[in-house]
């Protein structure tokens, strides 16, 4: 069976993953898998269940019960829970503020590996998180690390419209116990800062298909 081609996309918060990783999807025509979405999607979950967030046991049990699927919508995969896409829920302060909790627990990442590795069902992907090279595909040979100095994502941040406390995020996210943030062996290492999307995006590109073309020699 031809394994699925999977280009995973780690880094910081706000180093241009999300923007790229669709680029970069759209031009080889892969599948776009943002699994930011789904540690959020479990944290508005949480937040709607009343769920105390510091408590690792209920949230753990949360993400064993709660009923979700994967659809696959024009090339980009979408969590619904019990049915319902939480488009805009997911994107809310009180979520963001929220995730970080959901993201640490044990248990749930071992459940998310299971829910992203199983995105391979809908073929060539471009997957974009923060363990994506090294946790949930780690035997992939196309991946990139993005990052920027932090007073340049912070504006990034803001020129979006969202206060964010970055420096915090940036911890947290480095410091868990389980699959921290950080750059996956092998991965190529994109410092952006003062580049654009379009810049970065043809960077991945350009090294994926040096790649694929060295795979055929
Ligand atoms: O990329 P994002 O801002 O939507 O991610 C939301 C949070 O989820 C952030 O705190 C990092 C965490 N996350 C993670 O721990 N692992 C992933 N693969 C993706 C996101």
């Amino acid at each position: 069976m031809i394994q699925p081609i999977i280009i995973a996309i780690d880094g910081t918060s706000a180093s241009g993953k999300s923007t790229t990783s669709k680029r970069v999807a759209r031009h080889f025509g892969y599948t776009y898998v943002d699994t930011g979405a789904m540690y959020r999607a479990l944290a508005w979950y949480c937040l709607t269940q009343h769920i105390d967030l510091h408590n690792e046991k209920a949230v753990g049990a949360a993400c064993r019960k709660w009923k979700t699927s994967l659809v696959n919508v024009d090339h980009q995969v979408r969590i619904l829970v019990d049915g319902y896409y939480p488009e805009k829920e997911i994107r809310t302060s009180e979520t963001s503020a929220a995730v970080p909790f959901v993201a640490a627990v044990g248990k749930v990442r071992e459940w998310m590996k299971t829910l992203q590795q199983s995105c391979s069902q809908f073929g060539n992907l471009v997957m974009e998180g923060r363990d994506i090279g090294t946790t949930i595909f780690p035997d992939t040979d196309f991946k990139f690390y993005l990052d920027a100095p932090l007073a340049e994502r912070s504006k990034r941040r803001w020129a979006d419209g969202v206060s964010e406390d970055l420096a915090k995020r940036d911890h947290s996210d480095s410091q868990r116990a389980t699959s921290p943030l950080m750059i996956p062996l092998g991965a190529m290492v994109i410092n952006n800062a003062g580049m654009t999307i379009e810049q970065t995006s043809q960077l991945i590109i350009d090294e994926v298909q040096r790649r694929l073309a060295a795979r055929k020699h």
